[in-house]
């Protein structure tokens, strides 16, 4: 029976604060890896230090908005580690403005953040993993990049998690001859602080009625599917882009 083992392997998580990022961090470390995760919010990132408590978990508060503090933090993340074996884009910001209402501000705030950083982390990894000769990224996108929208994220969010599925093709199509597999997953309805804070009964119950399990994800639920695609299990698994939603899509 074979494990999933990161013993000696680095990785990096963004979004590593969230609910789902954290718990990717956390099962990257109880399979022996180390992780340095990335987050704007400095409060949790530092809370996570002291609860997880181990010289595997590092951190960097950061704003993934600007590309140049991703470059330049990224190559210092890999100098430190000497190799970066995978890296997971699980940052992520929300909109729920209809198509009709969304300003050019929102729609540049949410695609710098969700796709153009999200590029840009990769193009950061990407030639370190090609000389290497192995790299396993994962990109956390939405089922929304495949709906148009409608669970709580509309327009700009759902076009941004498109185009991270197209980034994830692309990646996979040029890197998988240097074993640098990229892939996808498009979480559905999942328990995080993104999604509560947007929820109410009305809310509640017409995820409900869209998703046939009929109720959330736990974060970890969601960290499990990324952390597969991370690991040497799926070695010959490239270019997917799959949903991890209880029954929602259906697109096989
Ligand atoms: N929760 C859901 O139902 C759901 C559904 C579909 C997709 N997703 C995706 O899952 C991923 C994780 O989200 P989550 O549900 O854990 O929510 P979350 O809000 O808990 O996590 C997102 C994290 O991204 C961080 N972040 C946002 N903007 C940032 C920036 N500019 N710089 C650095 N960090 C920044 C936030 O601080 C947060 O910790 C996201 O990409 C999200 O789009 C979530």
């Amino acid at each position: 029976m074979q494990n999933i083992d990161f013993t000696g392997k680095n990785y990096i998580v963004t979004g590593g604060a969230g609910s789902i990022g954290r718990a990717i961090v956390e099962i990257i470390l109880d399979c022996g890896g180390s992780v340095c995760a990335i987050d704007v919010d400095e409060k949790t990132l530092r809370e996570m230090e002291t609860e997880l408590n181990t010289p595997r978990y590092t951190y960097r508060a950061l704003d993934l908005s600007s590309t140049t503090v991703i470059r330049e933090n990224f190559a210092d993340i890999i100098a430190g580690y000497g190799q970066l074996h995978g890296l997971v884009n699980c940052v992520g910001l929300a909109s729920t403005m209809l198509f009709e209402d969304i300003t050019e501000a929102e729609w540049n705030k949410i695609i710098q953040v969700n796709l153009t950083g999200v590029f840009a982390a990769i193009q950061s990894v990407y030639t370190h993993m090609k000389e290497h000769g192995y790299g396993r990224i994962v990109n956390v996108s939405s089922v929304a990049g495949k709906i148009g929208g409608g669970l709580i994220g509309r327009g700009a969010y759902a076009t941004s998690k498109a185009g991270l599925n197209g980034l994830t093709k692309v990646v996979a199509k040029e890197g998988g001859a240097y074993n640098v597999c990229c892939n996808c997953v498009c979480p559905g309805w999942t328990d995080s602080r993104m999604i509560n804070h947007l929820m109410d009964d009305a809310n509640y119950k017409r995820l409900q009625g869209m998703t046939s399990m009929r109720r959330p994800a736990a974060a970890k639920e969601m960290a499990w599917p990324v952390v597969f695609y991370l690991s040497d299990l799926a070695s010959y698994v490239n270019g997917t882009v799959s949903s991890v939603d209880g029954g929602l899509v259906y697109d096989g």
